[in-house]
């Protein structure tokens, strides 16, 4: 008897060990000294653009230039990288690991771990460009080569992502599939050793490959890991996706207008394109008091936050961080900033790579802006 549950016992450390290949995941934890954890977006680098030209590199080159300013402004304990890391319709390979891979350098480099949710071009179809039909003809066609651009799917690229010992993605519930970036992460307190100070939930609102949607399923799943891993609402929780929800278009100051009071934000040169259907996570998260922001990317050209209902839920934008993708506006990231000690609000702003800092707010029911930084021109 005994022997067997040794055996049993030996067995599983041998499968939890043969799981985590030897590469234990880093815990998330506030800092003890300031009490503080602080995230940073990076949302829309588009890595791979026009891959088979000059410019494309350069993009790259550029969005990894970016990465690296905001990281070492900033020393975030965390990278959200926040859907659209590829420009996968672009990309002439079977393997797109090697884009993904330099998109998460920067902040491998610096041993900050990270997690990654999905946009809609993550895992988009190759397209061919037109022009690869004219004289030119396809780039690296050779009698005899047959290219096979299928792209990776999302399972792929996240099961590449894990192999990281700096990633905290997690490869989502199978029942949610076809959506796969579905987790949560508990940031651990540092002042009460063993409970949790924070949630974060990162969710895939789809696109590329499938519709761009948060099923009814994924929103059932929400409600019942936020009342597993936070039962009594206490705990403040903030959540990731990249395509804005419907609510988002009802909150969203008016296309190239000034951003006024209650919306805090210094970019807001287009609609909001939001996903195609609404399933009901926005109406769990309005009467959740502890969600204090959705945080999206997709719109290169908006950066706001503006609250949503009474709740005190905050509908922000991240800030278009890479040089591949659409816009030229300056790019950016949305920092935030989580603090466990009492009274202290969750802030965000947006770092800019110019150096500027804009748009900086609590996450708070009654916002107060921080006057000392101002809008970016
Ligand atoms: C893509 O390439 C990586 C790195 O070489 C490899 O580990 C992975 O299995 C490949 N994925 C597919 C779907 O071929
Ligand atoms: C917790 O949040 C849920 C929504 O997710 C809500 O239905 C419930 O009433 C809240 N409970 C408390 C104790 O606030």
């Amino acid at each position: 008897m005994g022997g067997v549950v040794i055996s049993v016992a030996l067995i599983i450390s041998f499968l939890l060990r043969a799981t985590c290949q030897d590469s234990p995941k880093r815990s998330l934890r506030f800092d003890g000294a300031t009490g503080k954890f602080k995230i940073v977006a990076f949302a829309d680098l588009h890595f791979g653009e026009n891959a088979w030209e000059n410019w494309g590199p350069e993009q790259d080159r550029k969005s990894d230039r970016v990465m690296s300013y905001i990281l070492d402004a900033e020393k975030p304990d965390l990278v959200v990288f926040l859907g659209d890391v590829l420009t996968a319709n672009n990309l002439p390979v079977k393997n797109a690991t090697k884009y993904w891979k330099q998109a998460t350098e920067a902040t491998a480099k610096r041993s900050i771990p990270w997690a990654a949710v999905f946009g809609n071009h993550d895992d988009a179809p190759f397209e061919w460009p037109a022009q690869w039909f004219g004289p030119s003809g396809v780039p690296g066609a050779s009698p005899g080569h047959y290219a096979y651009f299928q792209g990776t799917s999302r399972a792929e690229l996240m099961e590449e992502d894990l192999k990281s010992a700096l990633s905290v993605s997690v490869q989502g519930p199978p029942s949610l599939w076809p959506s796969v970036s579905n987790f949560a992460l508990p940031i651990a307190s540092h002042r009460k050793p063993g409970s949790t100070a924070a949630l974060l939930y990162l969710m895939d609102s789809g696109g590329g490959s499938y519709p761009q949607v948060i099923s009814a399923k994924q929103a059932s799943w929400f409600r019942d890991v936020s009342a597993a891993l936070n039962p009594d609402n206490q705990t403040q929780e903030l959540v990731f996706w990249h395509i804005p929800s419907k609510a988002y278009e009802s909150v969203a100051p008016k296309p190239s207008s000034p951003i006024a009071a209650p919306c805090i934000g210094s970019l807001n040169e287009e609609n909001v394109a939001s996903q195609s259907a609404e399933w009901g996570i926005m109406g769990i998260l309005a009467k959740r008091p502890s969600a204090k922001a959705v945080v999206v990317g997709h719109n290169h050209g908006l950066d706001w936050c503006c609250p949503s209902g009474s709740g005190g839920l905050w509908l922000c934008f991240a800030r278009h961080s890479g040089y591949g993708g659409y816009g030229s506006w300056t790019r950016g990231a949305r920092v935030i900033e989580l603090s466990e000690n009492s009274g202290e609000k969750p802030r965000t702003w947006i770092r800019l790579e110019n150096g500027r800092v804009v748009g900086e707010l609590e996450l708070d029911k009654s916002a107060t802006r921080h006057p000392r930084h101002d809008a970016d021109s």
